[in-house]
């Protein structure tokens, strides 16, 4: 039974990309017994490499010593079995596709205990949806980490039309264990965060399509006019396939308004494997 964050002993995270991976080392620096999952084992032997490589950034800035680097590791365990996911509380960070996602919790579901919150770090699929086809979708909740994982403080926790108030709570206090800032929102399609910043991307390639400028161009205006990064370095860390994936989600969910229609150029770049920093090139090349 989980009363307090306090009886949360173990997570798990499903998916090691992008996100997976910084959230399972967040969870381990602040102490939780973490599983790591994916169906991939090259992903899994990738997350463990930029693991360390994050502490031993954290270390060389002396944010992390050499003894949390140690402790957080040995708390971490990776694994492509789904059976031996078994945990308190999961984390789900797999493609944002509602099919695949509702399989994955369905299958976690009937493996883990009754008191095991299913959490979702979906950009833009109303929990709702996902949780409809569980049997206690009351255990199923939002918890929208912002890249990179373990830096970024913002999360969104989010309640879906059948989330219960203790559920809620749990995720949000978990959230700030995890020594974040948890901000509360309701089911809407990209919550808040991607709702309002999907125009930065999609006007943003717009432009490029028009031939108003270049991708660096755009790129420099925007970081000389105060954004930490433009929007073409920002899908590139975000992941070209995850950000397209995104929008064609939202404009979905928004009954096709035109505002969100995706741009066949991310759309030609996905389908060339161009995916950003994580396979090398994307908007830019860094190979
Ligand atoms: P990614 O493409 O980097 O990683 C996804 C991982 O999930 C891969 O390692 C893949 O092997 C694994 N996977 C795929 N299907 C699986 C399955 N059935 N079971 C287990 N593992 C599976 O994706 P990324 O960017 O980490 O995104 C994951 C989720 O996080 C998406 O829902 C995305 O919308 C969300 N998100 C992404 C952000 C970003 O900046 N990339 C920011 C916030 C949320």
């Amino acid at each position: 039974m989980i009363n307090t964050v306090n009886d949360i002993k173990t997570v798990a995270i499903i998916g090691a990309g992008t996100m997976g991976l910084g959230i399972a080392q967040i969870c381990a620096m602040s102490g939780f017994k973490t599983i790591l999952f994916d169906i991939e084992k090259d992903s899994l032997s990738k997350a463990e490499k930029a693991i360390i490589g994050n502490l031993d950034k954290g270390i060389e800035k002396g944010k992390v010593s050499e003894e949390d680097k140690a402790k957080a590791l040995d708390l971490i365990s990776y694994t492509s079995d789904i059976k031996s996911v078994i945990a308190d509380f999961i984390i789900e960070a797999i493609v944002e596709n509602l099919d695949v996602k509702r399989k994955v919790f369905l299958q976690l579901e009937a493996l883990n205990a009754d008191h095991t919150i299913l959490a979702s770090n979906t950009s833009s699929i109303p929990i709702t949806k996902i949780a409809s086809v569980l049997t206690k979708p009351e255990r199923m909740v939002g918890m929208h980490f912002f890249n990179p994982a373990h830096i970024m403080k913002l999360v969104e926790v989010i309640s879906g039309a059948a989330t219960d108030n203790n559920t809620t709570e749990l995720t949000v206090k978990l959230a700030e264990k995890l020594n974040k800032t948890p901000v509360r929102a309701q089911d809407s399609p990209g919550f808040i965060v991607n709702r309002v910043a999907r125009h930065f991307y999609v006007e943003s390639l717009k432009v490029l399509e028009e031939g108003v400028t270049e991708v660096e161009g755009l790129d420099r205006l925007m970081e000389t006019s105060g954004f930490r990064m433009g929007p073409f370095k920002l899908m590139d860390l975000i992941g070209v396939d995850t950000n397209y994936s995104v929008t064609e989600s939202m404009f979905r969910a928004f009954h096709e308004d035109p505002k969100f229609r995706p741009n066949r150029i991310q759309e030609q770049k996905v389908n060339a494997g161009h995916h950003g920093r994580k396979s090398g090139r994307g908007f830019y090349n860094y190979e």
